[in-house]
């Protein structure tokens, strides 16, 4: 076992730094030992200047998360490597060290209303189907980390303000419940669900293991597609029309397509960063060459049918 773990951290606190430096310090290794250990021990034996949150200690708070060699992880589960730098999640404001405001985030996902009912008051006990009890415990294990903000590509193109996977989740939580009156799908819209990307890149780092592709966002979108064509289902005709032309994805050919011009041009912010990282694609350019190659593996176009 080695005997020393090195650990590089950020310091950094806003009120007396000009800039944020990191600062190295070496800790003896214990078996199993976790990243929130190394800190305590830091914080007890050597810097007691060092700043970093660390609450229940049971991966349930929340609280804890940091990037852990540039992945975001709870210090609390994650173990301690021989050799690590450790960071404040990188899009919050720093309140000192590794400690960020979670606050503007948190005040988005707890933003979903709450589940309400048409009979008012309820008579005890309530009936819930065995289902609904079931699929509950989906939204109810998360613990509003914020990993999975971390790593999300859909949150980093389109900011939090409008994709923000926790949220998503909170209002899958009442979207499954029968006795709640709130359009969901609604709100999910709103939310942006159909921005996800489905990568999975949220599922690798979440503490609590969430599928959040399926349990999550496949289960919302699903809820959307029985409300007909005029919703989810404009979207999916609009990424297979688009493949079928061009032969490649086109979220700007998408948002066309699916939303309109109107709404398109609303959401010409999320355009322009779309643009500033690289990833738009004109609506408007030449198929690929292999085009053919597409059209026969999924299909011909409405023109051609
Ligand atoms: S699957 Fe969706 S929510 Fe999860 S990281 Fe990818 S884009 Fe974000
Ligand atoms: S889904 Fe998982 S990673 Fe995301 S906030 Fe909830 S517990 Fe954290
Ligand atoms: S200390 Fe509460 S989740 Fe880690």
């Amino acid at each position: 076992m080695v005997k020393e773990i090195t650990v590089s951290i950020f310091r950094y606190d806003p009120e007396s730094d000009k800039h944020p430096s990191y600062q190295t310090y070496s800790v003896p290794s214990k078996e199993r030992m976790l990243v929130g250990d190394v800190l305590e021990y830091i914080h007890e034996n050597l810097d007691g200047s060092l700043a970093y949150r660390w609450e229940c200690r049971m991966r349930l708070c929340g609280g804890c998360t940091i990037l852990i060699n540039g992945k975001p992880g709870l210090i609390c589960r994650e173990q301690a490597e021989p050799s690590m730098t450790l960071e404040p999640l990188p899009f919050l404001p720093i309140v000192r060290d590794l400690v960020v405001d979670r606050k503007s985030l948190l005040d988005k996902i707890y933003s979903v209303p709450p589940l309400t009912r048409q009979k008012s008051p309820v008579r005890l006990p309530e009936p819930i189907a065995h289902e609904v009890i079931l699929g509950l415990r989906v939204p109810r294990q998360c613990v509003q980390c914020l990993a999975c903000v971390a790593v999300c590509p859909a949150t980093e193109v389109l900011t939090a303000d409008l994709f923000l996977p926790p949220k998503l989740i909170q209002i899958a939580g009442f979207a499954i419940d029968d006795r709640d009156t709130v359009d969901r799908v609604q709100e999910s819209e709103e939310s942006n669900l159909f921005d996800c990307a489905c990568c999975h890149a949220c599922e690798e780092v979440c503490p609590h293991e969430i599928n959040i592709s399926e349990k999550v966002i496949t289960a919302l979108r699903n809820k959307t597609y029985e409300h007909g064509i005029g919703r989810g289902g404009r979207y999916i005709k609009a990424f297979y029309d688009t493949l079928q032309a061009k032969g490649k994805v086109n979220a700007s050919g998408i948002l066309l397509r699916s939303q309109g011009y109107l709404r398109a041009i609303m959401k010409a912010p999320q355009g322009i960063r779309l643009i500033a990282r690289g990833k738009f694609v004109s609506p408007f350019g030449k198929p690929i060459p292999d085009i053919e190659d597409i059209r026969t593996i999924i299909g011909p176009t409405e023109q051609e049918k």
